[in-house]
């Protein structure tokens, strides 16, 4: 076995990356003009200026990432979410301090930052950093280098949030790294190798992380060095004039520079009833999307009195525009300083608020009025300045300046004011300070409930409380702030008596009243937060004089930082070929530097137009009215499309075995709320969606959704439809050819139920579609070009070859763009069609998180019957899923299929079924069906183990499949009477595991925590796996042409390359069966000419598929060429590609893999899963310490990409299990988590802190492609061992409790469930 690690080489160290940096600035950069009506700035060193005067296109709500992408013509920033929740879009801004002077380099989110507000920056693109002509910059080489991309959609981002924080000059440590990176989502790699790759340049790197450096860095990268030599770059001179914009769409813009002319300003708004709005970082109308319209911006980022920062006798000063990241490091300074010791966890506090480039430059002002304008606001920044006494300071002149409590700030009419600064005071004396946030994710996300105390104490008196405490919560209701009738019952009184706290906790039983609005969590789990907190605090407080096994309720879960290893084989077998070897994913670099180019990179075509979609509001209603004549009327719009305008089938979807049908826009019943109901076309997107807003929709009355899985399933009991409408007919069960024992000596009966997933893919969908001589040129972000294809033909009545569909590659899809992306894809095509024009639809995400189905949720019910070794004899299981409104893409069948795992089956009876619900189809999401099979099973397995007490791997032990056991016969995987002939890998890679992660150590020492600590508990579990690869049936082909001038191969291929690496190993696949390096190898876009007739990529099969065609197609060319090789002497392989082609030899190869390629058969794929959580009883926010997880990946062909499958496979799993919940409002039935603020998909500190992945050594694989298997979805299905790992610590809390008893433990696992099911009673158990 061999580590994963690039030949020795010294890792080049942060201060060669500094030069590194200085080497690769662009030339002295010209001075900004200052000019009153025009803003002026530059990117990339050019300068851009927006004169308001003439510049129709831009209104004061128009963002940087528009303007970079489509008047600079930068593609490689990218947007998703634009709300600041997923760091697509950052760039890096240099400003200058408006107090100081100084340069301020900062990662920002173009997409929140107005193009208004630019004027005198400085702003670089991944662009500015290097490219392919040029040179690539070190960051983009290494994250390129450690595999830290997949999709590439995220890379942009990480790649200049890294330049961003290497700019700014610090000392670079690997936790600055690691804590930097808490707003960018990548939903492909799992992290682990972003962090590699960037923690590479820490002055702290791991050696080990050091070594893979590699000589990856050469000096002729300078991209400096082509334009002219230069080492350094000069700030670009800022000008601070104001600026007084009368913009052309009506509104005005100042940009103000003094306090002075910003009353002017404001008193003049406010006398003339103007609706403004201040504009300092402008992050709020992230979280705030719909404040406005206004009719004028007040930007106030440059008035220097706002930035003030001191520190006087009685108090320190932060001025109002005092960003959250300044005000980070001024407070945990000020902590160190006598009187402010409480200012260094407020500092603390501010680090989780919101995330880095939101923090770069929101204010703390602008998070107070955030808090003033939306009382229900969970602000932390309210929060802790509250409960520190501070002061804020509104004035509306140079002289009228009021203070105020913030609590009484709340109700101050601000009309014509300003914050200008908030005071904290100096203290004397014991104060303890205390501040929590409790959220559903560790980092970027709001408070469930919030907590800041500051108490003054005397330890010396019994831990006598000596004057009114401060306890503030956030998140119970938008009135709540102090628990005021708590801090009374607190005053004087000693903490060291326990009946203070029972007081104190049964106040604010009483005085604390949670609302509830959905998705927000329960009222009853938010009040006892508040409870539980207290009780932390005090905790604290007593430190020594608390019980010993009390102390683990004192602090907060406390994540270290990420650590991976991985390991797996490399095979010199074959020499010089590249196959079976590490090597960069072929795109890799092209994605770090925004070369790559995804479907809506491709510039705009002459007079296109862009679709906007209306979709419904309301589920289980009929349409009564569309009226679309107010958004007709709009300057810009084209026209409106709906149902009645689609020649031929409105469909686009008729289901993945032909037989339904999905309507492109709604006729009349709508079933589920977010489906479409028509089409706004118009000169632009931003036209088309202000214009669908303005389509007025009447429904007539609707019924109750339906909308949750149980609750169908119950309506069909009451009406006696339960078999015959929801259970599949008995042909459909997957049953041994025995019977269940009725006598088992145990029997156990129970449920599970697992939650949808939505795929988050970070590319939303998109479509562009170009009318062409013969037809429609379509590109799309598909993963089906032959479904795409036929549904445009069927929904236009035209025929299929005047299509023609291109895919490069997609931003991420897990399944979302199999069925769902072909209804974007249609209805452009429908635009396109009626208005003879370009048409491009690109959905913003939570357009695609409300018209897009998700992974199918399930409901199971099972009786099980065992002896007392736990060897199950009858087992009798329910497996429903919800297939959403339409029952096309279900998924029950796999998930049946797949429960017999690497288990002996005998006197199994499994059911699949469906409901439907009014959600959206649900559809494939990254191992459909599959993880929730598997899962089924490990579920009734942690049952077994806990009716018998014994250790679950002991039962998963008594029941494990042996040679000749008879296999369940399912749906052409397996079949009647066939009997299991191969080897059961999991019982070795279980003992392997157990030896390698010291698991009976580990369980010995978790006993001895959890005995040890009331409060904090660990739990570990073990989930085997055997994964039934069986989508063989699948037609995939690939098109290979040597070019005969220089024997460069091009080549292109039926499967998307969405970020499994599929071009990497089919260039690899080539490179080997030719003989020749992968340099010598293109792999093209995909289309439906060279690829017709294909089916989707999917299953995690197609890589290996399509290199099986390729590997084909190329033995087709040898063979031609191998006559004319023998006729010479060692040729080169350019000399053999000219000779061929001089004697007529076709030099290009096709092939079409499918079902008859029958040395191709279904496998086992064998792995297993340990993983180690602790869990905060209090609060119930868990992590994971540990993760090892062993794969059988066969002979990887490419063991970095596969690894790297591995990883983020498994972390979509665990935000399937412990992280991602969708929440549906029960009376419209609208999805209420579809955004970044609400649905939280894993972000760096999600995942373990020590993460090991072993790809299985010696496991070729003998049925497969090239001896290799699939990668990509098994993974996910282990992930379900952070669940039961949950279970364990929360069954440890339980036991605590005085309760043994089995419960039940459905997923996502929330925080709020942690707390509930670990019965910990705040009265009973303080
Ligand atoms: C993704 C994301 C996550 C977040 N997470 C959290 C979180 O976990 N906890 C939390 O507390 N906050 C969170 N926030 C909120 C964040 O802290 C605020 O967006 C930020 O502090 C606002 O500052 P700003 O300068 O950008 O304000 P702006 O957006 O510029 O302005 C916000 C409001 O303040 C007004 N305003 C600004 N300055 C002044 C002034 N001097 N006087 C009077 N009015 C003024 C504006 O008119 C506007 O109404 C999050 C935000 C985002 C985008
Ligand atoms: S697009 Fe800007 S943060 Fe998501
Ligand atoms: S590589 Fe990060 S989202 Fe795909």
């Amino acid at each position: 076995m061999t580590f994963a690690v690039a030949p020795n080489s010294a890792c080049l160290s942060q201060a060669f990356l500094r030069n590194k940096m200085k080497c690769i600035l662009r030339k002295p950069q010209p001075q900004l003009p200052a000019s009153n009506d025009t803003v002026t700035f530059l990117i990339n060193g050019t300068q851009y200026t927006v004169s308001a005067s003439n510049n129709g296109s831009l209104n004061p709500e128009s963002r940087l990432v528009d303007y970079i992408r489509d008047q600079a013509k930068l593609k490689g920033t990218k947007w998703t979410c634009r709300e600041g929740g997923c760091g697509a879009c950052v760039v890096t801004a240099r400003t200058k301090d408006p107090q100081t002077g100084q340069e301020l380099v900062r990662a920002v989110n173009s997409c929140l930052t107005p193009v208004y507000a630019c004027d005198g920056w400085d702003i670089s693109t991944v662009e500015d950093l290097g490219n392919r002509r040029d040179g690539y910059h070190p960051i983009q080489k290494r994250l390129a280098h450690f595999g830290g991309t997949q999709c590439g959609f995220c890379s942009a981002g990480m790649v200049m949030n890294m330049y961003s924080l290497a700019m700014s000059n610090k000392n670079l440590k690997s936790q600055d790294i690691e804590n930097t990176f808490d707003g960018n989502i990548c939903r492909c790699t799992g992290y682990r190798p972003i962090f590699d790759a960037f923690k590479s340049f820490a002055d702290d790197a791991d050696p080990e992380i050091k070594k893979r450096c590699d000589d990856i860095e050469d000096c002729g990268s300078c991209p400096g060095k082509s334009s002219g030599g230069c080492c350094s770059r000069p700030a670009a001179n800022l000008p601070s004039a104001n600026l007084d914009l009368s913009l052309p769409t009506g509104e005005k813009w100042n940009k103000i520079t003094d306090l002075k002319t910003t009353f002017e300003i404001l008193n003049n708004h406010a006398k003339n009833k103007i609706k403004y709005r201040i504009v300092a970082g402008n992050t709020g109308t992230g979280v705030f999307k719909f404040d406005g319209p206004y009719d004028a911006y007040v930007e106030v980022n440059n008035v220097p009195d706002l930035s003030v920062l001191s520190v006087n006798k009685s108090e320190a000063v932060l001025g109002a525009g005092i960003t959250l990241t300044k005000a980070i490091d001024f407070l945990e300074n000020l902590g160190n300083t006598e009187g402010f010791k409480y200012a260094g966890g407020m500092g603390h506090h501010i680090r989780r608020v919101a995330n880095t480039p939101v923090r770069n430059f929101g204010t703390i002002a602008g998070n107070i009025m955030m808090k003033h304008d939306h009382h229900d606001f969970p602000s932390d920044i309210f929060l802790i300045l509250e409960a520190v006494g501070a002061k804020v300071y509104v004035a509306s002149s140079p002289t009228d300046i009021s203070s105020y409590k913030l609590v009484d700030f709340l109700n101050v009419d601000m009309r014509g004011r300003l914050i200008v600064y908030f005071t904290i005071p100096k203290r004397k004396g014991n104060y303890v300070y205390r501040s929590f946030k409790i959220t559903k994710r560790h980092q970027n996300a709001h408070a469930y409930v919030n907590a800041a105390f500051l108490i003054k104490v005397d330890p010396a008196l019994d831990f006598k409380i000596t004057e009114k405490p401060s306890i503030c919560f956030g998140g119970i209701n938008p009135k709540f702030v102090h628990a005021t009738r708590t801090e009374d019952a607190l005053t004087g009184a000693d903490l060291a008596d326990p009946n203070t706290l029972k007081k104190a906790i049964k106040m604010l039983d009483e005085e604390v009243e949670p609302d509830h609005h959905l998705p927000d969590s329960t009222p009853q789990y938010r009040k006892q937060l508040t409870q539980n907190l207290l009780y932390k605090v005090v905790l604290g407080i007593l430190g020594e004089k608390a019980d010993g096994n009390l102390h683990s309720g004192a602090e907060v879960l406390i994540r270290e930082q990420n650590s991976g290893r991985q390991t797996y084989d490399t095979d010199e077998e074959f020499g010089m070929s590249p196959l079976y070897k590490p090597v960069a994913k072929l795109e890799a670099l092209a994605q770090c530097s925004g070369e790559a180019e995804y479907v809506n990179d491709i510039p705009k075509q002459q007079d296109e137009l862009s679709g906007a979609f209306v979709t419904a509001t309301l589920a289980n209603t009929e349409i009564k009215t569309i009226d679309a004549s107010e958004a007709l009327k709009v300057p810009g719009v084209v026209t409106f499309i709906t149902s009645k305008d689609i020649p031929g089938r409105n469909s686009f979807y008729d289901g993945f075995m032909g037989n339904g049908k999905e309507e492109v826009f709604v006729e009349t019943e709508v079933k589920a709320s977010g489906q479409a109901l028509g089409l706004v076309v118009a000169q632009s997107r931003e036209i088309a969606l202000a214009a669908a807003k303005l389509v007025k929709v009447e429904y007539q009355e609707s019924k109750r959704p339906v909308l949750k899985i149980k609750e169908a399933i119950s309506k069909a009991k009451e009406e006696g439809t339960f078999e015959s409408a929801i259970m599949y007919p008995p042909f459909m069960n997957v049953k041994s050819p025995d019977e269940p024992n009725p006598t088992s000596q145990y029997k156990i009966k129970g449920e599970f139920n697992i939650g949808g997933q939505a795929h988050v893919q970070m590319e939303n969908h998109v479509t562009l579609v170009i009318p062409q001589e013969d037809g429609l040129l379509v590109y799309a972000a598909t993963q089906w070009m032959d479904q795409c294809q036929m549904m445009i033909a069927k929904a236009l009545n035209i025929p299929n070859n005047s299509i023609d569909i291109k895919v490069k590659r997609i931003g991420g899809a897990y399944g979302s763009k199999i069925s769902r992306g072909t209804h974007v894809a249609v209805a452009a095509a429908v635009a396109s069609h009626i208005t003879r024009k370009p048409v491009r639809i690109v959905l913003d995400m939570e357009h695609g998180f409300e018209m897009m189905g998700k992974r199918l949720p399930y409901h199971t019910e099972y009786e099980a019957g065992f002896d007392q070794n736990g060897k199950i004899d009858a087992l009798q299981a329910k497996v429903i899923c919800d297939s959403g409104m339409y029952d096309l893409d279900t998924t029950s069948a796999f998930a049946v299929a797949f429960m017999q795992s690497c288990y002996n089956a005998k006197g199994w009876n499994l059911q699949p079924g469906r409901v439907t619900t009014n959600t959206h189809t649900n559809t494939f999401c990254r191992a459909p069906g599959t993880t929730q099979g598997i899962a089924i099973i490990e579920n009734i397995m942690e049952h077994v183990a806990d009716t018998l007490k014994k250790d679950p791997v002991e039962v998963r032990q008594a029941n494990f499949l042996k040679p000749g056991d008879p296999l369940l016969p399912c749906h052409g995987k397996q079949h009647e009477g066939d009997i299991f002939e191969g080897v059961n890998l999991v019982p070795n890679i279980i003992e392997e595991l157990q030896r390698s992660g010291d698991y009976e150590e580990r369980k010995r020492l978790i006993e001895e925590f959890n005995r040890s600590n009331r409060w904090k508990k660990r739990g570990l579990a073990l989930v085997p796996m055997r994964y039934l690869q069986g989508f063989h049936g699948m037609k995939l082909s690939a098109f290979v042409a040597i070019h005969n001038q220089d024997g460069t191969v091009s080549i292109s291929h039926a499967g998307v390359e969405c970020g499994q690496g599929i071009n990497t190993k089919v260039a690899q696949t080539a490179a080997h069966t030719l003989g020749i390096p992968m340099s010598k190898i293109a792999v093209k876009a995909a289309n439906n000419l060279t690829a017709a007739n294909s089916d989707c990529t999917g299953g995690a099969i197609t890589s290996e598929l399509v290199c099986y065609a390729i590997t084909r197609a190329c033995q087709q060319i040898a063979e031609r060429m191998a006559p004319i090789k023998k006729g010479l002497e060692d040729p080169s392989w350019e000399e053999l590609v000219q000779k061929c082609n001089q004697g007529g030899i076709d030099l290009r190869g096709t092939y079409q893999y499918s079902a008859n390629d029958a040395d191709v058969k279904p496998y086992d794929i064998y792995g297993a899963n340990l993983t180690e959580v602790e869990v905060d009883i209090l609060t119930g926010e868990f992590k994971i310490v540990r993760l090892d997880l062993v794969e059988d990946a066969g002979k990887s062909l490419s063991p970095e990409i596969d690894i790297g499958q591995i990883e983020g496979s498994l972390v979509m799993g665990l935000g399937l299990w412990s992280e991602e919940k969708l929440v549906f409002d029960p009376e419209t039935g609208r999805l209420l988590t579809r955004n970044t603020w609400e649905y939280k998909v894993p972000l760096p500190k999600c995942i373990p802190e020590d993460i090991r992945i072993v790809i299985m050594r010696n496991a070729p694989n003998p049925l497969g492609v090239l001896r290799s298997k699939a990668t990509g979805e098994p993974p996910l299905c282990l992930a379900v061992a952070v669940l039961f790992a949950i279970k364990n610590a929360i069954k440890a809390a339980r036991s605590d409790a005085g309760n043994t008893e089995w419960f039940q433990l459905d997923g996502p696992v929330t925080p709020e469930d942690v707390v509930r099911l670990s019965l910990t009673n705040s009265g009973e158990h303080f």
